[in-house]
């Protein structure tokens, strides 16, 4: 007759023991954790995990007693339930103990007891508000050991912590344990934080992760790749950018259309029309073609910068694969006229109106047309 949800009896019998039991509590949590199966990481790395958390803690057991004392007399009623642990959690929080909170939020993952991304989401927050790398990569570490999968959320928390971190040694530690807890899975981890990292303007300290990836080039893609070549190319580093995508190569990752899309629009940001010229044309021997959006932006670059025959090439590159937009007819009849090409300028006027029932308008690019629109043409 289980008064309580299972987890909470199991939490309870387990605290009860532990009062007892003279063995050094990261030799007990490994043994109790020998009791359980555990599905989704390996025991092994689970114990050594634990081992070094444990190693790193000297005043969780506490933060532990104070929390099953309390939960204790709350839940007389039966109210220990997932709720209140958050309740409790929160109050933690609130009385800025941030470092009891994490404690606890390991000891309910420790046991199985479910707490829920809001949570966790909250505690990241709160652990980078108080400039607490540390809290708050074993809040993130707990959150990766859960079943729960992070979102975008948790990952601009982490990169809001690392932003106001200088020690590298720290990151690195931190990427090397991140590593090991996903080193079975793909490299979604890895490159989200990249990215949330870059996001915040700090390409350096995405460039402290990457470079700590390229050591163990399996956790590394093209997404990883991409996501670097996006946050280089927007802080204007072409030499660097450059670099990367000869070391991808290198490495056996093929650019792929998000690859070019990316490099020649930060090329073309940057007004290095010459690369954009060049990229475009690797991409298109490699049989992918420029998105809409691409081709758009590199006809009217090369218009406004007065290269009309390269704007034109373009346009016809374009044709072969894409319908032209209104958009890119007007920028590319606009760019004519001020380079003198009156002539040539008709000439697409005309073509324009003849094929004005085709052409995607203005009102295409609202998501109730977008889908029928692009696929009928696609
Ligand atoms: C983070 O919190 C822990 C636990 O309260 C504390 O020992 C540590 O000094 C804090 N670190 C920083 C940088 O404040
Ligand atoms: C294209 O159509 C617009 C509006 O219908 C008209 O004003 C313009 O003269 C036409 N241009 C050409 C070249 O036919």
């Amino acid at each position: 007759m289980w008064r309580f949800p299972p987890a909470v009896a199991l939490l309870r019998r387990s605290l009860a023991s532990s009062a007892l039991l003279p063995a050094p509590r990261c030799l007990m949590a490994a043994l109790l954790l020998e009791e359980r199966p555990i599905t989704h990481v390996s025991s092994a790395m689970t114990v050594r995990y634990l081992q070094r958390c444990c190693a790193a803690d000297g005043d969780g057991d506490e933060a532990i007693e104070a929390f099953n004392r309390d939960c204790s007399t709350t839940s007389g009623n039966g109210a220990s339930d997932d709720p209140a642990c958050t309740a409790y959690l929160e109050k933690l929080c609130r009385s800025g103990n941030l470092a009891g909170a994490v404690r606890i939020l390991r000891h309910l993952r420790d046991e199985q007891i479910h707490v829920d991304l809001h949570t966790y989401n909250m505690l990241l927050q709160q652990t980078a508000e108080a400039n607490n790398f540390t809290l708050c990569a074993k809040v993130f570490r707990c959150l990766l050991l859960s079943k729960i999968a992070p979102d975008l959320t948790s990952y601009m928390n982490v990169a809001k912590a690392l932003q106001k971190l200088d020690n590298c040694e720290l990151i690195l530690n931190f990427v090397r344990e991140i590593l090991e807890i996903t080193h079975d899975r793909d490299s979604t981890v890895m490159n989200r934080l990249i990215f949330a990292t870059a996001k915040y303007g700090h390409v350096d300290k995405s460039l402290t992760i990457f470079e700590e990836l390229k050591k163990e080039q399996s956790s590394l893609d093209v997404v990883t790749f991409n996501t670097i070549l996006n946050g280089l190319g927007k802080a204007g580093r072409v030499d660097q950018m450059l670099h990367e995508v000869k070391l991808m190569e290198e490495l056996g990752h093929s650019p792929d259309i998000v690859t070019y899309n990316t490099i020649i629009n930060c090329l073309r940001r940057l007004g290095r029309l010459d690369l954009c010229k060049r990229f475009t044309g690797e991409m298109l021997e490699k049989g992918i073609t420029p998105d809409l959006r691409t081709y758009t932006a590199l006809v009217d670059s090369f218009g406004r910068a007065g290269l009309i025959t390269d704007a034109l090439e373009m346009f016809e590159k374009m044709k072969q694969s894409h319908q032209p937009s209104v958009y890119v007819y007007r920028a590319l009849i606009s760019d004519l006229k001020k380079a003198g090409q009156f002539e040539l300028a008709e000439k697409f006027s005309e073509e324009m109106n003849s094929s004005a029932s085709d052409l995607l308008r203005p009102e295409d690019f609202k998501q109730k047309n977008k889908g029928r629109r692009f696929r009928k043409n696609g």
